[in-house]
Protein backbone atom coordinates (compact mmCIF):
# COMPACT_ATOMS: atom_id res chain seq x y z
CA UNK A 1 0.00 0.00 0.00
CA UNK A 2 1.72 2.90 -1.13
CA UNK A 3 0.29 5.88 1.91
CA UNK A 4 0.21 9.53 0.93
CA UNK A 5 -0.51 11.07 4.02
CA UNK A 6 -2.58 10.09 7.38
CA UNK A 7 -4.48 12.30 9.78
CA UNK A 8 -5.81 11.78 12.90
CA UNK A 9 -8.49 8.85 11.89
CA UNK A 10 -7.63 8.36 8.48
CA UNK A 11 -5.04 6.85 5.67
CA UNK A 12 -4.96 8.73 2.11
CA UNK A 13 -3.21 5.88 -0.38
CA UNK A 14 -3.26 5.25 -3.58
CA UNK A 15 -5.56 3.70 -5.70
CA UNK A 16 -4.64 0.30 -7.02
CA UNK A 17 -6.37 -2.55 -9.69
CA UNK A 18 -8.19 -3.76 -6.29
CA UNK A 19 -10.34 -0.88 -5.99
CA UNK A 20 -12.67 -1.49 -8.58
CA UNK A 21 -15.42 -2.20 -6.66
CA UNK A 22 -15.15 0.26 -4.24
CA UNK A 23 -15.42 2.95 -6.86
CA UNK A 24 -18.32 0.93 -8.45
CA UNK A 25 -20.38 0.89 -5.47
CA UNK A 26 -19.05 4.63 -3.86
CA UNK A 27 -20.91 5.54 -7.29
CA UNK A 28 -23.63 3.00 -7.40
CA UNK A 29 -25.19 5.67 -4.76
CA UNK A 30 -27.30 8.01 -5.91
CA UNK A 31 -27.08 10.56 -2.72
CA UNK A 32 -23.53 10.17 -3.29
CA UNK A 33 -24.30 10.89 -7.58
CA UNK A 34 -26.90 13.70 -6.66
CA UNK A 35 -24.76 17.16 -7.46
CA UNK A 36 -22.73 15.49 -9.76
CA UNK A 37 -24.91 13.41 -12.23
CA UNK A 38 -28.14 13.72 -11.06
CA UNK A 39 -27.99 10.02 -9.16
CA UNK A 40 -26.75 8.54 -12.29
CA UNK A 41 -24.16 5.37 -11.28
CA UNK A 42 -20.52 5.34 -13.01
CA UNK A 43 -20.85 1.86 -15.02
CA UNK A 44 -18.02 -0.26 -14.15
CA UNK A 45 -16.35 -0.31 -18.07
CA UNK A 46 -15.88 3.38 -17.03
CA UNK A 47 -14.18 2.55 -13.76
CA UNK A 48 -12.11 0.36 -15.13
CA UNK A 49 -11.42 2.13 -18.18
CA UNK A 50 -11.24 5.75 -17.59
CA UNK A 51 -10.93 6.09 -13.95
CA UNK A 52 -8.01 4.08 -12.82
CA UNK A 53 -6.24 4.47 -15.50
CA UNK A 54 -6.77 8.59 -15.42
CA UNK A 55 -5.54 8.18 -11.29
CA UNK A 56 -2.45 5.69 -12.31
CA UNK A 57 -1.52 8.36 -15.25
CA UNK A 58 -1.62 11.08 -12.46
CA UNK A 59 0.93 8.89 -9.87
CA UNK A 60 3.19 8.49 -12.96
CA UNK A 61 3.64 12.14 -13.72
CA UNK A 62 3.13 14.12 -10.61
CA UNK A 63 4.01 11.71 -7.52
CA UNK A 64 2.22 13.24 -4.86
CA UNK A 65 -0.72 15.24 -6.54
CA UNK A 66 -3.87 13.45 -7.67
CA UNK A 67 -6.90 10.97 -5.90
CA UNK A 68 -6.04 9.06 -2.82
CA UNK A 69 -8.72 6.70 -1.99
CA UNK A 70 -9.33 7.24 1.98
CA UNK A 71 -9.44 4.51 4.83
CA UNK A 72 -10.15 4.57 7.83
CA UNK A 73 -7.27 4.31 9.87
CA UNK A 74 -8.90 2.19 12.36
CA UNK A 75 -10.36 -0.79 10.71
CA UNK A 76 -9.16 0.27 7.51
CA UNK A 77 -12.54 0.75 6.17
CA UNK A 78 -13.13 2.46 2.49
CA UNK A 79 -14.07 5.77 3.06
CA UNK A 80 -14.06 7.49 -0.75
CA UNK A 81 -11.47 9.46 -2.12
CA UNK A 82 -10.38 12.90 -2.36
CA UNK A 83 -8.99 14.91 -5.48
CA UNK A 84 -5.84 16.96 -5.35
CA UNK A 85 -4.29 17.88 -8.81
CA UNK A 86 -2.96 20.38 -11.24
CA UNK A 87 -5.31 22.38 -12.87
CA UNK A 88 -2.99 22.59 -15.36
CA UNK A 89 -0.65 19.98 -16.68
CA UNK A 90 2.27 22.33 -17.38
CA UNK A 91 2.19 24.03 -13.73
CA UNK A 92 1.98 22.48 -10.28
CA UNK A 93 1.43 25.73 -8.37
CA UNK A 94 -2.47 25.39 -8.79
CA UNK A 95 -4.01 22.85 -7.77
CA UNK A 96 -8.55 21.46 -7.50
CA UNK A 97 -9.32 20.10 -4.71
CA UNK A 98 -12.57 17.78 -4.58
CA UNK A 99 -13.87 14.67 -2.19
CA UNK A 100 -16.25 12.16 -2.61
CA UNK A 101 -17.21 9.58 0.33
CA UNK A 102 -19.73 6.55 0.82
CA UNK A 103 -22.95 8.27 2.53
CA UNK A 104 -21.91 5.71 5.95
CA UNK A 105 -18.96 8.21 6.51
CA UNK A 106 -20.90 11.66 6.25
CA UNK A 107 -21.37 13.97 9.08
CA UNK A 108 -18.14 12.92 11.01
CA UNK A 109 -16.03 15.43 10.25
CA UNK A 110 -13.75 13.49 7.39
CA UNK A 111 -13.95 15.57 4.46
CA UNK A 112 -13.01 18.52 6.61
CA UNK A 113 -10.31 16.68 8.16
CA UNK A 114 -9.16 14.90 5.05
CA UNK A 115 -9.18 18.92 2.57
CA UNK A 116 -7.01 20.17 5.64
CA UNK A 117 -4.73 17.92 5.45
CA UNK A 118 -3.92 17.91 1.48
CA UNK A 119 -4.21 21.67 1.80
CA UNK A 120 -1.67 21.54 4.69
CA UNK A 121 0.64 19.26 2.76
CA UNK A 122 0.09 21.31 -1.01
CA UNK A 123 1.13 24.71 0.81
CA UNK A 124 4.14 23.43 3.06
CA UNK A 125 5.83 20.17 1.27
CA UNK A 126 4.65 20.13 -2.29
CA UNK A 127 5.15 23.97 -4.07
CA UNK A 128 1.52 24.86 -4.20
CA UNK A 129 0.80 28.14 -4.51
CA UNK A 130 -3.22 28.08 -4.95
CA UNK A 131 -6.03 25.62 -4.11
CA UNK A 132 -8.83 25.49 -6.22
CA UNK A 133 -12.86 23.54 -5.50
CA UNK A 134 -15.79 24.10 -7.59
CA UNK A 135 -19.49 22.25 -6.72
CA UNK A 136 -22.92 23.50 -7.60
CA UNK A 137 -23.78 26.22 -5.91
CA UNK A 138 -27.13 23.89 -4.11
CA UNK A 139 -24.16 21.79 -2.89
CA UNK A 140 -24.67 22.68 0.95
CA UNK A 141 -22.13 20.40 2.07
CA UNK A 142 -19.34 20.83 -0.08
CA UNK A 143 -19.63 24.49 -0.18
CA UNK A 144 -19.35 24.59 4.05
CA UNK A 145 -16.51 21.89 3.58
CA UNK A 146 -14.40 24.12 1.22
CA UNK A 147 -15.41 26.65 3.98
CA UNK A 148 -13.74 25.25 6.66
CA UNK A 149 -10.46 23.75 4.96
CA UNK A 150 -10.26 27.75 4.94
CA UNK A 151 -11.52 28.11 1.39
CA UNK A 152 -13.24 31.40 -0.39
CA UNK A 153 -15.49 32.04 -2.10
CA UNK A 154 -14.43 33.32 -5.18
CA UNK A 155 -17.89 33.28 -8.25
CA UNK A 156 -20.86 31.69 -9.67
CA UNK A 157 -20.94 31.00 -12.88
CA UNK A 158 -23.06 28.64 -15.69
CA UNK A 159 -21.76 25.64 -17.06
CA UNK A 160 -23.54 24.71 -20.31
CA UNK A 161 -24.75 20.90 -20.04
CA UNK A 162 -25.96 18.36 -22.98
CA UNK A 163 -28.07 16.98 -19.93
CA UNK A 164 -28.23 19.12 -17.32
CA UNK A 165 -29.72 18.21 -13.77
CA UNK A 166 -31.82 19.81 -11.09
CA UNK A 167 -30.18 22.27 -9.61
CA UNK A 168 -27.92 23.35 -12.28
CA UNK A 169 -30.07 26.54 -13.05
CA UNK A 170 -28.29 27.95 -10.13
CA UNK A 171 -24.93 27.36 -10.93
CA UNK A 172 -21.57 26.72 -10.06
CA UNK A 173 -19.69 27.80 -7.70
CA UNK A 174 -15.90 28.08 -7.52
CA UNK A 175 -13.76 28.46 -4.02
CA UNK A 176 -10.15 29.19 -3.52
CA UNK A 177 -7.13 29.94 -1.34
CA UNK A 178 -3.57 31.33 -2.24
CA UNK A 179 -1.11 30.57 0.34
CA UNK A 180 -0.25 33.91 1.16
CA UNK A 181 -3.92 33.81 2.07
CA UNK A 182 -3.90 30.85 4.85
CA UNK A 183 -4.67 31.89 8.34
CA UNK A 184 -1.69 31.62 10.96
CA UNK A 185 -3.97 29.10 12.84
CA UNK A 186 -3.46 26.86 9.67
CA UNK A 187 -0.35 26.84 9.17
CA UNK A 188 0.94 25.07 12.12
CA UNK A 189 0.68 21.42 11.63
CA UNK A 190 -1.54 19.77 14.35
CA UNK A 191 0.17 17.94 17.22
CA UNK A 192 3.43 19.00 16.16
CA UNK A 193 5.84 21.82 17.32
CA UNK A 194 7.72 23.74 15.01
CA UNK A 195 11.02 22.16 15.75
CA UNK A 196 9.66 19.13 14.51
CA UNK A 197 8.79 20.63 11.10
CA UNK A 198 10.85 19.93 8.21
CA UNK A 199 13.04 22.14 7.18
C1 LIG B 1 -19.85 16.76 0.54
C2 LIG B 1 -19.27 15.65 1.40
C3 LIG B 1 -17.87 15.29 0.92
C4 LIG B 1 -19.20 16.14 2.85
O1 LIG B 1 -18.53 15.15 3.62
P1 LIG B 1 -18.60 15.10 5.21
O2 LIG B 1 -17.46 14.26 5.67
O3 LIG B 1 -19.96 14.72 5.64
O4 LIG B 1 -18.32 16.61 5.61
P2 LIG B 1 -17.88 17.11 7.07
O5 LIG B 1 -18.40 16.16 8.09
O6 LIG B 1 -16.43 17.42 7.05
O7 LIG B 1 -18.76 18.42 7.21
C5 LIG B 1 -18.23 19.73 7.00
C6 LIG B 1 -19.35 20.74 7.23
O8 LIG B 1 -20.31 20.62 6.21
C7 LIG B 1 -21.59 20.45 6.77
N1 LIG B 1 -22.33 19.56 5.89
C8 LIG B 1 -21.94 18.36 5.41
N2 LIG B 1 -22.89 17.84 4.62
C9 LIG B 1 -23.91 18.74 4.60
C10 LIG B 1 -25.16 18.80 3.94
N3 LIG B 1 -25.57 17.81 3.14
N4 LIG B 1 -25.95 19.88 4.13
C11 LIG B 1 -25.54 20.90 4.92
N5 LIG B 1 -24.35 20.91 5.56
C12 LIG B 1 -23.54 19.85 5.40
C13 LIG B 1 -21.33 19.83 8.11
O9 LIG B 1 -22.41 20.07 9.00
C14 LIG B 1 -20.07 20.55 8.53
O10 LIG B 1 -20.35 21.87 8.95
P3 LIG B 1 -20.39 22.27 10.52
O11 LIG B 1 -19.11 21.76 11.12
O12 LIG B 1 -20.52 23.73 10.48
O13 LIG B 1 -21.60 21.56 11.07
C15 LIG B 1 -20.14 14.36 1.35
O14 LIG B 1 -21.47 14.71 1.67
C16 LIG B 1 -20.13 13.70 -0.02
O15 LIG B 1 -19.25 12.91 -0.32
N6 LIG B 1 -21.13 14.01 -0.86
C17 LIG B 1 -21.28 13.39 -2.18
C18 LIG B 1 -20.22 13.79 -3.17
C19 LIG B 1 -20.14 15.28 -3.38
O16 LIG B 1 -21.15 15.97 -3.51
N7 LIG B 1 -18.90 15.77 -3.44
C20 LIG B 1 -18.63 17.14 -3.71
C21 LIG B 1 -18.80 17.40 -5.16
S1 LIG B 1 -17.91 18.83 -5.66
Amino acid sequence: MTVHLTTERLVLRRFTDADVDHLVELDADPEVMRYLTGGRATPRADVVGQLLPLYFDHYERYGDLGWWAAEERAGGAFLGWFEFRPTDPADRGEVELGYRLRRAAWGRGYATEGARALIRAGFEELGVRRVVAYTMAVNTGSRRVMEKAGLSYVRTFQEEYPDPIPGSELGEVEYALAAADRKPADRKPAGREPADRKP
